[in-house]
């Protein structure tokens, strides 16, 4: 790319000259690079006008998971929680993201129990007593790209699988809490880790997060096995999810051999995990979709 001017109009689109928009911002940037540092693209860092269009795109995820929440239940499908969301999804103009993603058959991951994440949903798989279930929805409006998940507790959850989802919850916050500008991403790694490990569990060490926006999956890729002070720097008008996977037993998966995308845990223990997109600010961040 070409190096801009300083009387050149900015990347940003903000209409303003480079020296008095992005200049200083960049040269920050370039600091942190020359440290040896991964730094963000241009791309990756959102304009006021793109973040208000990926804003839109969250509302209607955030509506999908709630409509959701308020109708999952015992012997019900995972192939009636696809239903309900391609009914909102189609109802608000939006496309369901994962549908068709890199050959996914359905519109929603449904991931239950030992299933860690990209479980298929299906018409004989059925909601038990007992199950945790983590519902994954992705979405497209106009363009922009929303990302988010929660985990539901079907009727009489055990303790220990209790403790498990409150805990992969809290993880989650904890890596949140990290994330404002100017520090790294393995800040929020580190606290995932931290927290999943002070409680004997397991962190997926294989998939991760993703930048997300204008498209599905962008970059960063989201460790939560990073160590503060490595990764990619963060900058305001970067978005990107948080979603680790906690395993309560070791972190080893496999991928399903049948269908090439259920990921299940090696030992058969329980897997949780919990999503959310998130906006990095001027002064720390914004959760966009949970
Ligand atoms: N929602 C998943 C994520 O968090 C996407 C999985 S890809 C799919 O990245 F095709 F399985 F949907
Ligand atoms: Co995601």
């Amino acid at each position: 790319m070409a190096k801009l001017g300083r009387n050149d109009a900015c990347w940003c689109g903000s209409g303003k000259k480079y020296k008095a928009c992005h200049e200083e911002f960049d040269r920050k940037i370039e600091y942190y690079k020359n440290l040896g540092h991964l730094v963000p693209s241009h791309r990756l860092i959102k304009t006021p006008e793109q973040i208000a269009k990926i804003k839109e795109a969250c509302k209607v995820n955030v509506e999908i998971l709630d409509t959701v929440a308020e109708k999952i239940c015992i012997g019900m499908s995972t192939e009636d929680i696809n239903t309900i969301v391609n009914e909102v999804t189609y109802r608000n103009n939006a496309i369901p993201a994962p549908l068709n993603y890199e050959g996914f058959p359905k519109s929603v991951c449904t991931s239950i129990n030992d299933a860690v994440c990209h479980g298929i949903p299906d018409e004989n798989e059925i909601l038990m007593d007992g199950d945790i279930i983590n519902v994954d929805v992705s979405t497209i409006l106009d363009g922009y790209f929303a990302d988010s998940s929660r985990m539901f507790l079907m009727g009489n959850v055990s303790e220990e699988d209790r403790k498990l989802v409150e805990v992969t919850k809290e993880a989650m916050l904890k890596g949140l809490e990290q994330v404002k500008p100017w520090t790294f991403l393995g800040d929020m790694g580190q606290a995932v880790n931290d927290h999943a490990k002070a409680h004997g569990y397991s962190v997926v060490r294989e998939i991760g997060g993703h930048g997300v926006g204008l498209e599905f999956h962008e970059e960063p890729w989201v460790s939560y096995v990073s160590k503060k002070g490595t990764e990619m720097l963060l900058v305001p008008g970067m978005i990107f999810t948080i979603e680790p996977m906690i395993n309560m037993g070791g972190p080893d998966i496999f991928v399903d051999e049948e269908n090439d995308w259920t990921v299940y845990t090696d030992d058969g223990s329980k897997s949780a995990q919990w999503e959310i997109q998130v906006l990095v600010t001027e002064d720390g961040h914004e959760v966009l979709s949970w």
